[in-house]
C-alpha cells in the first residue's frame, strides 16, 4: 500500500504508547500518514494543541513518512482536502469496536470512497487509553511504560491538581 496516504486521527490527549505502535505500523504499511489531532473537542484538554502537536512530532520523528497536522470540522472533509483515500484506527477490544464501527460507517455514508482501516496495537498496550493514563498521573501513580519517555517528562512537569 506504498501509494496510499492514510490519515490517523484522534484527539491525542495523552499520547501513548498504544498511539505510537499504531503509528509505527502504519508508517510500515502505508506510503505515508498523517497523524491529525482533532482542534477542538468538548472536553477540556490536559495538553493545548500545540502540546499535542509537539509530542506527537517527538515521537514519530524515527519514520519520515509521518506528518503531524491538526483538523477541524469533519474528518471526511479534510480527508478530501489532504486527498487521503484511508482513515486508520486502532481497536484495542471488542469494546472498541460498537464505537468504531459505527464511526467508520458513518463516515462511508459521508464519502463512499473513504476506506476505514482497522489496526490492533500490540496486546501489551490493548488495556492501555489516553483518559486512564490521565488519571494515573493525576492521583501520583507510575505511568513509565505507558508513554513514551517525552511525554512522561511532560506529564511530570504538569500541575495535576
Ligand atoms: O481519539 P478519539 O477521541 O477517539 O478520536 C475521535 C475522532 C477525532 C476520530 C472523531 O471524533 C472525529 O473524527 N471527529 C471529527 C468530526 C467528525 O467527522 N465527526 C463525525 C464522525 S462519524
Amino acid at each position: 500500500m506504498k501509494d496510499v496516504l492514510a490519515i490517523y486521527p484522534g484527539s491525542f490527549d495523552t499520547v501513548t504508547n498504544g498511539h505510537l505502535d499504531l503509528i509505527e505500523r502504519g508508517a510500515k504499511i502505508f506510503g505515508r500518514l498523517i497523524v491529525s489531532v482533532l482542534r477542538n473537542f468538548d472536553k477540556q484538554p490536559l495538553f493545548t494543541l500545540d502540546e499535542r502537536v509537539e509530542m506527537l512530532r517527538e515521537v514519530s520523528r524515527p519514520w519520515p513518512n509521518v506528518e503531524i497536522d491538526v483538523f477541524g470540522g469533519l474528518l471526511v472533509d479534510y480527508a478530501r482536502l489532504r486527498e487521503a483515500n484511508v482513515i486508520l484506527r486502532g481497536i484495542r477490544a471488542v469494546s472498541d469496536y460498537e464505537y468504531e464501527l459505527q464511526m467508520a460507517m458513518m463516515n462511508r455514508k459521508l464519502n463512499p470512497n473513504l476506506e476505514t482501516v482497522f489496526m490492533m496495537p500490540a496486546l501489551s498496550y490493548s488495556y492501555l487509553s489516553s483518559r486512564l493514563v490521565r488519571e494515573i498521573a493525576r492521583l501520583g501513580g507510575p505511568i513509565a511504560g505507558l508513554v513514551p519517555a517525552a511525554v512522561e517528562e511532560r506529564l511530570r512537569a504538569k500541575d495535576l491538581t
